[in-house]
């Protein structure tokens, strides 16, 4: 049905790759930790494969585990090239696979009003966990400008601020979901926006004995996204979000007029240009408003009754917000 599929993968919010880096750093201790030990006890297959699941099951072995080889090459020199590296490697891959079949996914669905903060704190947490991030909204722009079929369909309605139709979300949301990266779980970002969106995903996920973990529901006034929305710029290939007045690039200058000069607005980390949404419009929001009460807050009442939802307050700075998003992801 897509013929776009390598295109709304390369949109959604930061992928494998991601999830790689963002364990990586975590690990790397972990890791380093067990060959100092003695790399002798770590030459032992028995004991990392024993070691094994403890590690993944804090979400930090896949990757530390097999950069062990390149991260400590003076600790590992024998253990790399031996023949008991390949038998380690083995076992990595037996376990990961293990998990990948057995253990349940942590399926989150990110919610809120255009402007709460999904963009803002979706990546944070994406970084946290380990797993993507999947925005229906960056997967949809991506096919706007790459001028598929599917982008074709969606960008004038989009540019309204109405609702692109449940056929193309949920069957982009099917095929993206079975990708490799998404094997321990994944974060909705912007998807399910209607009741029937929810049911959908809910029967593709039953298929498989899974169901949505958890619900973090953004809860901010209608007052305040007005000038949030017509404040932002994004980076459009990363998706990051900046505000000129709440999180502005660090190249912002600003005009005679007071307003932020177009030109200096750049990503920090890449010094890219940055770009305001087409939809960003105070007109297009008041429909964008319109949807999401109408059609998307009864998905909080589909989801109450398994006690997943959990309620944000995104009315207040950005620290705070995340220190509520924190403890709605732990399990107490
Ligand atoms: P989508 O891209 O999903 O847009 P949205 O839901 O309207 O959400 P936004 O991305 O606008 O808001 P956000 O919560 O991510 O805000 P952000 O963190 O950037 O969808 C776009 C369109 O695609 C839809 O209208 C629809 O047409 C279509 N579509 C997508 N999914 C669909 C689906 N499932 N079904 C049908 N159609 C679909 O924050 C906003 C700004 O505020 C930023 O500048 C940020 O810096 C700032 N900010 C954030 N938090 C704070 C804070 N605490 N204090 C001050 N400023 C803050």
């Amino acid at each position: 049905m897509f013929t776009s599929t390598s295109a709304l993968r390369l949109a959604s919010r930061r992928i494998a790759t991601t999830s790689t880096r963002s364990v990586s750093s975590a690990s790397s201790s972990t890791a380093t930790k067990v060959v100092k030990e003695g790399s002798s006890r770590y030459a032992n297959e028995e004991y990392l494969r024993k070691a094994l699941p403890l590690l993944l099951a804090s979400g930090v072995a896949i990757v530390g585990a097999s950069q062990l080889s390149s991260n400590n090459e003076t600790s590992t020199t024998t253990l790399c090239r031996s023949k008991s590296s390949n038998k380690v490697e083995a076992a990595i891959q037996q376990t990961k696979d293990k998990f990948a079949k057995y253990w349940p996914r942590n399926i989150m669905i990110l919610f809120g009003p255009p402007g709460a903060g999904k963009g803002t704190h979706g990546p944070k947490i994406e970084d946290l966990l380990g797993i993507p991030q999947l925005s229906t909204g960056d997967m949809l722009r991506a096919a706007v400008a790459a001028q598929t079929e599917v982008g074709k369909k969606a960008q004038a309605v989009m540019k309204a601020g109405g609702l692109v139709s449940d056929d193309i979300v949920v069957g982009i949301i099917r095929d993206r979901i079975k990708e490799d990266d998404c094997k321990f779980g994944f974060i909705l970002d912007g998807f399910p926006r209607t009741l029937v969106q929810a049911q959908a995903l809910d029967k593709m996920l039953a298929e498989e004995g899974a169901s949505v973990t958890k619900v973090i529901e953004l809860q901010v006034p209608d007052e305040v996204l007005e000038e949030r929305i017509c404040g932002r710029w994004i980076h459009k290939s990363s998706g990051r979000s900046y505000h000129v007045k709440f999180a502005p690039p660090k190249s912002m200058q600003v005009g005679d007029d007071g307003k932020p000069i177009a030109e200096s607005m750049k990503d920090d980390e890449t010094g890219e240009p940055l770009m305001q949404r087409p939809d960003d419009t105070a007109s297009a929001l008041v429909k964008r408003l319109q949807g999401y009460h109408n059609e998307t807050v009864p998905i909080l009442n589909h989801y109450s009754p398994n006690g997943i939802v959990k309620t944000v307050n995104a009315n207040q700075k950005m620290d705070g917000v995340w220190g509520e998003v924190l403890d709605s992801l732990s399990r107490k």
